[in-house]
């Protein structure tokens, strides 16, 4: 079994223009104490082009009304705009159908739907599933609040030393399991999984394979066909759209046959004083007023990306990081470490960087007064952490919007806070 991660990287991207780009970005438009702003921290939560600003101020300003309730015309144009949104997002990931798009708050509450729906229903004592040690918090912990209640196996597949998924006891580890819950790509490493050999290891085993994919759906081409997986997690808020919204893709299949997750409004046929019947998909899974104007940002945002390219994103997302690799480790030497693999195509853009003495939230304030944002800490992954034995990283993140010039700027921050902590 192959512990090397296919990341594939698509041909030159031509005319990639970061300086037009960054014109879409009104929050990249400002200084910080005379410096020009220095985002590095889309990992944790993109900027957003004045596209999906305007789409959501539209919404607000000309067709707002609660969806799939009003029959007047306003309503009518939200409840289409809304349902536009979720087919843009099926196209964008190659989903079958729209109906198998379920939007939730966040690709946390995706994956708390399908422990509580799916995993409830599946698992019990004597089962078991698959996760990773480079998982996020949250596709760990709503499996081990389901296991406490169900009694299940939480099995592990280990990390190497630099960061990637070590799948060299992949088969023994899916034998008789239910579910191989994993992330595409990695948010401290930036390691990307392999993902047709998890997935036909996890099929040859008959589990069912849920992708976290939030690191990876903004960054490069997605289809979950191909992918083969059975279901796929993101969120908006990491890929140009707003907060409040993220995405559960699951097979139609799957989907019918699984319980709601929320009750209330909007996810039924009838209700009776004795009990109710579901809605079918996706309604079944939206209970409540839905995000509207998130769901509209959302699909702006998916234009916009749409528009680019996403094959262009990720070749310049690796060109940036070959750089990065490269400018880090000549300027900075010894005293810096940076986890992950060291081939920029086996990896996203995301260094989790240690600087020798110095804590990671000292990195990141240091870095501050040079307008450097970056995200220090354990990432919400702390089994990760342990594994890779730090405490916490800094960790700067790059996106369409980053070029060389913002690597130059990083370094340079980066030389300033080793210099300044230096005894
Ligand atoms: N999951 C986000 C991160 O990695 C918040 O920073």
């Amino acid at each position: 079994m192959t512990t090397e991660p296919t990341g594939s990287v698509p041909p030159p991207a031509t005319g990639f223009d970061v300086a037009a780009i960054r014109k879409d970005f009104p929050i990249l438009d400002q200084l910080q104490d005379g410096k020009r702003l220095v985002f590095l921290d889309s990992a944790a939560s993109s900027q957003r082009p004045q596209q999906v600003i305007d789409a959501m101020a539209e919404l607000y300003q000309h067709s707002y009304a609660n969806v799939h309730r009003g029959v007047y015309r306003v309503a009518e144009r939200a409840t289409r705009e809304f349902e536009g949104a979720r087919v843009k997002v099926a196209e964008f990931i190659g989903a079958p159908s729209s109906d198998e798009v379920i939007f939730t708050k966040n690709a946390t509450e995706a994956i708390n739907l399908v422990a509580a729906s799916w995993g409830r229903t599946n698992l019990s004592s004597g089962d078991a599933i698959v996760l990773s040690l480079l998982e996020h918090h949250a596709n760990i912990v709503p499996w081990q609040m389901l296991a406490a209640e169900r009694g299940f196996e939480i099995r592990w597949i280990p990390v190497t030393g630099d960061g990637r998924l070590d799948l060299t006891d992949l088969d023994r580890l899916m034998d008789g399991a239910k579910l191989c819950s994993i992330t595409a790509m990695s948010n401290v490493t930036g390691a990307l999984t392999p993902m047709d050999t998890v997935i036909t290891a996890a099929r040859a085993a008959g589990a069912l394979t849920l992708v976290d994919a939030c690191q990876s759906v903004p960054h490069m081409p997605t289809d979950v066909v191909d992918m083969g997986a059975d279901f796929v997690a993101f969120s908006g808020h990491k890929m140009l759209g707003p907060t409040g919204i993220g995405v559960l893709w699951g097979r139609e299949a799957l989907l019918d046959a699984m319980p709601p997750f929320l009750g209330g409004g909007g996810m039924i046929l009838n209700v009776t004083t004795e009990g109710f019947i579901p809605d079918g998909l996706p309604a079944k899974f939206e209970a409540g007023t839905p995000p509207i104007a998130e769901a509209v940002g959302l699909g702006a945002a998916i234009d916009y990306l749409g528009d680019i390219g996403m094959d262009a994103i990720r070749r310049h997302e690796v060109e940036v990081t070959a750089y990065a690799l490269r400018k880090l480790t000549t300027d900075l030497g010894d005293s810096i470490t940076i986890h992950g693999p060291a081939e920029p195509s086996a990896r996203g853009a995301v260094l989790s960087i240690v600087l020798d003495g110095v804590h990671a939230h000292d990195v990141s304030q240091v870095l501050d007064e040079d307008a450097v944002c970056i995200r220090p800490g354990h990432h919400c992954a702390k089994p990760l952490m342990r594994e890779l034995g730090v405490t916490a990283t800094a960790r700067a993140s790059f996106y369409l919007y980053n070029d060389d010039d913002d690597v130059d700027a990083l370094s340079d921050a980066l030389i300033k806070a080793r210099d300044f902590f230096a005894i």
